[in-house]
């Protein structure tokens, strides 16, 4: 599965207002004593986290910038970053080779909009992986399965099941958790004896903000169509009702998403 640099620049700024605050001050917390750090963010796109994050941490930071995209992965690494920073960019197929990525000296794992993508499996090697490591984890932007549309339409129901259901085909790491990550992540890392910090991460799109809720809206729809249980011509006729809400500037979106840090108890 791939994902387009232009979706990933269009969605930066909303991932950027949802990101949730609490989780955030969890991860300053726990940088707080520390003179540098070394992260590593898995599936890092663009570096959307790095530029998210890095204001959090203390002034000397080492990033291992991580995805198995090498045009993303070659953009993320000469994007904006302050001097202090070093910067590498590592190619790796994290269904396959996750022990790598994480190997060497690395003191904090992010990532996000990545655990709805992969499988339980996948989840359970990454937590049983970074708890080996004693690896704190700050895991945001998980889509929770939850979205409202305004003004509400009768399909609108039915599309959102059906992208559900697509959420939790294979991505490339097996039969994906989808909106279930988001409840199965955090309890994954409390019961492996984390100390977790979680909160709301909602996509809030205002009737101005038209460009992702259409890009949004049109993925909704492809997705719903290989889902196969609306007819095309029902799908093509939600999107034009939807599309006539967004012209008439009366449209609105909220998207469920669930950030977290888990931190293993006991270290620094
Ligand atoms: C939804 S994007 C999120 C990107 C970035 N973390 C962000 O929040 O903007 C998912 C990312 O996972 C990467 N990805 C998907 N499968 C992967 C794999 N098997 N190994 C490494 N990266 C992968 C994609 O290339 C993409 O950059």
């Amino acid at each position: 599965m791939s994902f387009s640099a232009s979706w990933l620049t269009l969605r930066e700024p909303f991932d950027r207002r949802a990101r949730n605050p609490a989780v955030l001050n969890a991860v300053a917390d726990w940088a707080a004593d520390r003179d540098s750090v070394a992260v590593v963010d898995l599936a890092c796109g663009l570096g959307s986290t790095l530029r998210a994050v890095t204001g959090r941490l203390p002034p000397r930071q080492n990033w291992r910038l991580v995805d198995n995209d090498l045009s993303l992965l070659a953009r993320a690494a000469t994007l904006a970053r302050p001097p202090e920073l070093t910067v590498t960019a590592t190619p790796v197929d994290l269904a396959r080779d996750l022990e790598a990525a994480l190997d060497g000296p690395v003191e904090l794992v992010t990532t996000s909009a990545l655990l709805d993508l992969v499988s339980p499996e996948w989840l359970e090697r990454l937590a049983t992986e970074t708890a080996a490591r004693r690896l704190p984890v700050y895991a945001a932007l998980s889509y929770d399965g939850l979205a409202t549309i305004e003004p509400a339409d009768t399909l609108d129901g039915a599309i959102i099941e059906s992208v559900n259901r697509h959420q939790r085909r294979d991505k490339g790491f097996g039969p994906a958790l989808g909106p279930e990550a988001a409840a199965t992540a955090p309890a994954r890392f409390e019961a492996i004896g984390y100390q977790v910090t979680q909160g709301s991460s909602d996509w809030v799109f205002t009737p101005k903000d038209t460009e992702i809720q259409l890009e949004v809206l049109t993925g909704w729809a492809a997705a719903t169509r290989e889902v196969g249980d609306i007819t095309i011509g029902d799908i093509i006729a939600w999107l034009g009702r939807r599309q006539d809400h967004l012209a008439a500037g009366r449209s609105a979106m909220r998207v469920g998403h669930v950030d977290f840090f888990a931190r293993p108890i006991a270290t620094r």
